[in-house]
């Protein structure tokens, strides 16, 4: 009479108790937040009506049987989402005590609360709740067959995927259900998996950090020579194409933090690309017209520039030429601003100083070469085209520095991000 539950005492429930073995992780799907395992379900109950004498029958301790003979708990899986594909027609084993052992092969398909924030440093908290459909706890109560840390291993030494995903542990916690008048018992395992990240390190993390890298590099190309923009503009467009074919590795659903990093990337490169225009338009502007340079613009070129000067102009700092004591090697004058003023002037300080008494010469420009009185316009505006090229490769070097810090300081953060998760 396998239709009903086999028990002497109808007020006494059925004790069952299961367990099972992980053999595989298929697939995460983080779009519809559904895990596909491969699990050996074993569940054990007693039948008090099957019983022998295994003396009577030539030594049999236990037999098997086809599960169509028998009563068999209505074990399911609540995350469960799809058909069961499992073989009807199964067997069991029993034992001369009426112990039966029935195992069976179930490919999962459970529904499971994805955090893809971190991907691809994720981990994941799968829930596999064994439970009953109709039996209350007044027919069915739910035990353990194994310890959840035998199954772990268990697990552990026979799980066959080496794919994306790997085991790390499974837990258990025993719950019962209300649901209306009636509880039912429920026996919840977390299983906890981890990505393997390196697939998309290699692939989506690497390349965007050596593009970026060479995105930084480039303001090492001269921005006069008007090949920084067309180097960076290229750059852009690769990071784009490479976004663009990268875009099916990623999970579609919210957005991970490797989102956030790439948003950073291309970000970081159209500003560097802003900034290139905004030099070269600067570059031009001096070479072409340049405006008369305030005042203020004035001194702070000076006050920043003064060791590596070489032309003393205002009037009031006339004797600056006398500065030039020996100490003040040509090494000491590398960067842009070397070309200011003829070599003589470095070569020369005596003479320089020679001269700056003389106002009517030197009121402007402490060049002895181009004080000559055609020249002096000329001169005055290459002095002043000088002053505005030194002001934009000031410009450059400063807005790079802001642009490495801030580059600097926001891969530090999402590294940090990263990390903590490990951690925990
Ligand atoms: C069934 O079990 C309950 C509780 O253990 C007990 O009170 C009752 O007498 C039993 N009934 C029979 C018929 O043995
Ligand atoms: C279920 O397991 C418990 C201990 O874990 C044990 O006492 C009980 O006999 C088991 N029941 C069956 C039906 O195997
Ligand atoms: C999984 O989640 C459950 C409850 O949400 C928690 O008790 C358990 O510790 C988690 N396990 C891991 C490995 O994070």
């Amino acid at each position: 009479r396998k239709a009903f539950r086999p028990v002497i005492n109808n007020s006494i429930p059925t004790e069952v108790n299961i367990s099972f073995t992980l053999s595989a992780i298929l697939k995460v799907d983080a779009q519809l937040q559904l895990m596909t395992s491969f699990l050996w379900l074993n569940v054990i109950w007693y039948n008090p009506f099957i019983r022998w004498n295994p003396e009577e029958c030539g030594g049999i301790g236990k037999l098997s049987m086809t599960t169509e003979n028998l009563w068999i708990p209505d074990i399911y899986i609540q995350e469960f989402m799809d058909v069961d594909q499992t073989p009807t027609s199964l067997m069991a084993y029993v034992n001369s005590e009426g112990r039966i052992s029935y195992d069976k092969p179930m490919q999962v398909v459970s529904i499971c609360n994805l955090d893809i924030f971190y991907f691809p440093f994720d981990q994941q908290n799968c829930t596999l709740t064994f439970g009953s459909f109709i039996y209350t706890v007044e027919d069915m109560v739910l035990g353990m067959e194994k310890e959840a840390q035998e199954i772990s291993n268990t697990s552990l030494s026979l799980i066959r995927s080496k794919g994306e995903w790997v085991l790390l542990s499974i837990h258990q916690s025993e719950q019962q259900m209300t649901m209306g008048t009636s509880q039912y018992d429920q026996i919840i395992f977390y299983v906890a998996i981890r990505r393997r990240p390196s697939l998309y390190v290699i692939n989506l993390l690497l390349p965007s950090g050596f593009l970026v890298a060479i995105d930084a590099l480039s303001f090492y190309l001269p921005a006069e020579s008007g090949n920084r923009a067309p180097f960076k503009m290229t750059l852009l467009l690769g990071y784009n194409v490479f976004l663009l074919m990268m875009n099916d590795l990623l999970p579609v659903n919210g957005t991970p933090l490797i989102s956030v990093f790439f948003a950073l990337c291309l970000s970081l490169m159209v500003v560097s690309l802003l900034e290139t225009v905004f030099i070269t338009y600067l570059l031009h502007l001096a070479t072409t017209e340049p405006p008369p340079m305030p005042l203020w613009l004035y001194s702070l070129l000076l006050h920043y520039t003064s060791p590596r000067k070489c032309c003393p102009t205002a009037p009031q700092k006339g004797n600056k030429g006398l500065d030039l004591t020996p100490s003040h090697l040509p090494g000491d004058l590398s960067g842009p601003w070397m070309t200011l003023c003829p070599a003589t002037d470095l070569k020369e300080p005596e003479v320089l100083a020679r001269k700056m008494p003389s106002p009517g010469e030197t009121e402007l420009n402490g060049c002895p070469e181009s004080a000559r009185a055609p020249q002096e316009a000329e001169a005055q505006k290459k002095h002043l085209v000088d002053l505005w090229v030194q002001f934009s490769h000031m410009m450059d070097s400063l807005l790079f520095g802001l642009y490495l810090l801030f580059m600097a300081s926001s891969i530090i953060t999402v590294i940090i991000l990263w990390n903590t998760w490990h951690v925990f």
